[in-house]
């Protein structure tokens, strides 16, 4: 029998190795039949290496050569020979095999779109559902290897670091961090339901009162949300707890971490401590809990100066608690009317109606609403926003909220459109000192800012009884270019207190004692502070891959609507798996793949 085990990958050949016998195996990649002379591309993961069958080779092996066609899967013997004329580009480029046997190990049917084509861009949803042939097109194998090296990368580090890895249980007891939970039936408890974890949050912490001081893991979380380019419905996070420490030496651990992984994956050299804001500042100032400081353009509010123009809209919104804030765009002055009504585009959505502008000649402002401001205020408006001759001014007056959230839509607009942003930095920023609360869009029931574990700040304690919406939490973020990369906070130690932000947030006695009361009962044996946070891996993945689709960076990945395309599912089950169950749908609806 012909032995496949292969001496060499399809990468691995050089100059040095001509005149060796070699095996390599693969898949048929190009074939190019010149009638006398047949030329293969034979590919693995590791690269290509041209094959050669030309008229000295045995008839057999012609006639196999002859039969081969795209993504059959061969294993051949030869010697390897230099090439007459090299390859540019291809590490083998300098040699070819001039094959002595073939052996079809399996054949293929043509695949529903090309390997070897990487001109032709190919539907998202084709290769979803053909994801193994996706996997030999390159990319996304290219990421996956560098998920493996962070992920490796990660352990190790963290394992040094004293941090012991644990596993936590997948069918678990709902674990609120704001999304909704999946579900799994009991079969054994009619009625009753497991949840997927949306994080181990409860786990770590209860790992913290049995006293395992320092724990990781690379945790599956499950949330069953809307969809973005960012999120999945199962998605991977770093999971970190510590016991009696302070978020300083969390801050510090995490940044030795990623400029690990950085270094050791990438060869990039992080500068550490990595820069802090309160919460407050970042919405002042870019209007977003995760500002993108790869580019400056700030939010500057100009609610006293606006105060004192002729511009009514302006004085009707301030009287109605609104906020008017603007940003200057360098050299924007050349913009068209075309491009702010693009602008107003952009705000309008968000709430921001109407966008105001002016621009700033070498002769002083003109255009918009400059007419309204006299030359005292112009000239405050020059200082506070550092305006130079061909900047342009925007400015929108509205409710805080809507502003911010406008103006951040627009500035993040803005440094894509004028290539402000440099695609190789790494912006991390520590946002600190987050709300402990916020109101609820749809309920307008008052809900946990972070998650209902998070300590009030010491300072604001005595805002629970009065007015805990301005409470502040020992919350923080890790923002990267934009991202929230990590959230974390310091955690509850004191069953009273937890109890008490439990009904803080409207929960009825009854549930507090049915979801927590296991909870509230384990914090009163003696708990030790501790805090922790969690790094989304997929997310950071995405970033090291400079992708914005987190899709490239997980192997099987769901679609925007959580279907898996290849497997087709979710799928109905059998009447059986849903009697033993103890489950009766109420509902069905047609699934586009059945
Ligand atoms: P949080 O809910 O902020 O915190 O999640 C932590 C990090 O996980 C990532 N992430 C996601 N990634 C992909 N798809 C999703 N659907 C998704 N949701 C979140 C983000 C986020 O910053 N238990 C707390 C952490 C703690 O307090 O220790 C938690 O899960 O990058």
């Amino acid at each position: 029998m012909f032995d496949f085990r292969r001496t060499h990958n399809c990468g691995a050949l050089r100059l040095a190795d001509v005149g060796e016998k070699v095996t390599l195996s693969g898949w048929i990649h190009r074939r190019r039949d010149l009638g006398k002379i047949i030329f293969l591309d034979l590919r693995d993961r590791f690269g290509l290496t041209q094959l050669v069958i030309d008229p000295s080779a045995a008839l057999k092996v012609y006639e196999n050569a002859q039969k081969l066609r795209q993504e059959w899967v061969v294993a051949i013997k030869g010697s390897v020979a230099k090439r007459k004329e090299r390859h540019p580009t291809l590490p083998t480029g300098d040699i070819e095999i001039l094959v002595e046997e073939i052996e079809i190990l399996s054949e293929a049917k043509n695949p529903p779109f090309s390997i070897a084509d990487e001109r032709t861009e190919i539907n998202e949803e084709l290769r979803l559902k053909y994801r193994y042939l996706d996997f030999r097109k390159g990319e996304i194998v290219k990421n996956l290897l560098l998920r493996h090296k962070v992920m490796m990368a990660t352990r190790s580090f963290l394992d040094r670091e004293g941090l012991i890895e644990v596993t936590t249980p997948i069918l678990c007891k709902s674990t609120p961090e704001g999304a909704r939970d999946y579900l799994v039936p009991s079969r054994i408890y009619p009625g009753n339901f497991y949840a997927l974890p949306q994080s181990p949050q409860i786990f770590k912490q209860l790992l913290m009162l049995g006293g395992l001081d320092r724990y990781f893991q690379i945790a599956p979380c499950f949330r069953d949300e809307d969809l973005r380019a960012d999120r999945q419905p199962e998605f991977t996070q770093i999971d970190i707890e510590l016991s009696f420490l302070t978020p300083k030496e969390l801050f510090q651990l995490v940044e030795k971490l990623l400029h690990h992984v950085f270094q050791e994956c990438l060869g990039i050299t992080l500068p550490t401590p990595f820069p802090q804001m309160p919460h407050k500042e970042a919405l002042e100032s870019y209007g977003s809990d995760k500002p993108d400081l790869r580019f400056g353009m700030p939010l500057v509010r100009i609610d006293e100066i606006a105060k004192r123009s002729s511009f009514s809209p302006f004085q009707e919104i301030l009287a109605k608690g609104g906020v008017v804030k603007a940003l200057c765009v360098k050299k924007g002055s050349e913009v068209s009317r075309k491009n702010l009504e693009e602008y107003e585009k952009i705000v309008s959505p968000l709430g921001v109606e109407k966008l105001f502008s002016m621009k700033r000649g070498a002769e002083g402002f003109s255009t918009g609403v400059a007419k309204y401001f006299d030359e005292t205020l112009l000239s405050e408006i020059e200082r506070k926003l550092s305006v130079e001759i061909g900047d342009l001014i925007l400015i929108a007056a509205e409710k805080e909220e809507r502003v911010n959230q406008g103006l951040d839509h627009l500035r993040r607009y803005i440094g894509k459109e004028r290539k402000l942003i440099d695609k190789n930095a790494w912006n991390f920023l520590w946002v600190q000192d987050f709300p402990l609360f916020s109101i609820d869009k749809t309920s307008g029931e008052i809900q946990s800012e972070h998650h209902p574990f998070t300590s009030p700040h010491f300072e604001d304690m005595h805002l629970l009884d009065t007015n805990p919406l301005k409470a502040r939490a020992y919350a923080y973020d890790l923002v990267l270019n934009g991202y929230e990369l990590a959230s974390g906070s310091q955690r509850i130690h004191n069953g009273e207190l937890q109890k008490k932000i439990f009904q803080l947030t409207r929960l009825q006695e009854e549930e507090i004692t049915s979801r927590f009361g296991y909870f509230i009962e384990a914090l009163r044996y003696g708990t030790p502070p501790h805090l922790g946070c969690a790094l989304g891996f997929d997310r950071l993945l995405m970033l090291l891959c400079k992708t914005e689709n987190i899709r490239d960076v997980i192997a099987f990945p769901k679609t925007q609507k959580a279907s898996d395309l290849m497997m087709q599912s979710p799928s109905p089950v059998s009447n059986y798996q849903l009697k033993e169950l103890h489950v009766q749908p109420t509902e069905t609806c047609e699934i586009p793949w059945l």
